[in-house]
């Protein structure tokens, strides 16, 4: 498998990943992924950079993409510990079980969200489905959040917000109630459903790319998100996600036509 320029763009997706994706029109969420993942700010650039830890090489087609700031940027919400563990050990986990699991396989050859699509329920393709759901997930994640985030959403997204639940702060309560009540490991999305939004929840790998949805931000559940930092608190976890780290403008910038 090729592995080119992985380390020559550290805030970014691999080449190959970033041509994949944006080459499968049907994925939705692909675009969005592509796009943060191609327009880093320049302070999130640079954060990227100072905080890369030497990135492993690939031993597949998927390689694991650099966080777009620094590794304590998120503290104290979420401590340079539970962004290393959570980035560099789980996430690389699931990058290299993918390669592992798609070697000399057809999916070697496939864009990440054409195989989230394909192996979907498949009893025998499980192992692909997780570790592929999990990869986009994560990239998802990283971009969802940011340092000194939170505040309301640029006005195009806020509106939309307030056409829907009413007021901010009224979705953020949706997304700690999604977040809160999910049980076990999961996801709580923002998402997309034609010319509305909704608050919706996940189990384990699985992501909104089907039925119509469009994700725009998400929250990791799952116990490794933030057991480090508040054990068996989830509630404190999300909480202060909403308030200082989620990134509305990212959000924002993967909304789609009305
Ligand atoms: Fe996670």
């Amino acid at each position: 498998m090729k592995t080119e320029e992985p380390h020559a763009h550290p805030a970014r997706l691999s080449r190959r990943e970033l041509l994949l994706a944006t080459a499968s029109a049907a994925a939705l969420g692909a675009a969005a992924l592509a796009r943060a993942a191609d327009s880093p700010t320049p302070a999130a650039a640079a954060g990227a950079a100072a905080a890369a830890p030497s990135p492993k090489a690939p031993t597949g087609p998927f390689s694991l993409p650099a966080l777009p700031y620094a590794d304590n940027a998120l503290d104290p919400v979420i401590s340079s510990n539970t962004l290393g563990f959570h980035h560099g050990k789980h996430h690389q986990a699931y990058v290299d079980n993918l390669n592992k699991a798609v070697a000399g396989t057809p999916y070697a050859e496939m864009p990440l969200e054409a195989i989230i699509a394909a192996t979907y329920g498949v009893p025998d393709r499980t192992a692909i489905y997780n570790n592929a759901a999990q990869h986009w997930n994560h990239s998802f994640y990283w971009r969802s959040l940011k340092a000194q985030g939170g505040g309301e959403p640029p006005a195009a997204l806020k509106q939309r917000i307030e056409a829907v639940f009413g007021s901010v702060d009224a979705c953020r309560k949706e997304l700690l109630s999604a977040a809160t009540t999910q049980f076990g490991s999961g996801w709580a999305w923002l998402v997309q459903e034609g010319d509305r939004l909704a608050v919706i929840k996940t189990g384990n790998a699985d992501a909104p790319l089907r039925g119509g949805q469009r994700p725009l931000l998400t929250i990791d559940v799952w116990e490794h998100a933030y057991y480090l930092d508040y054990q068996n608190r989830r509630v404190d976890y999300v909480s202060g996600v909403l308030g200082k780290l989620i990134d509305w403008g990212f959000a924002a910038g993967n909304l789609g036509p009305a």
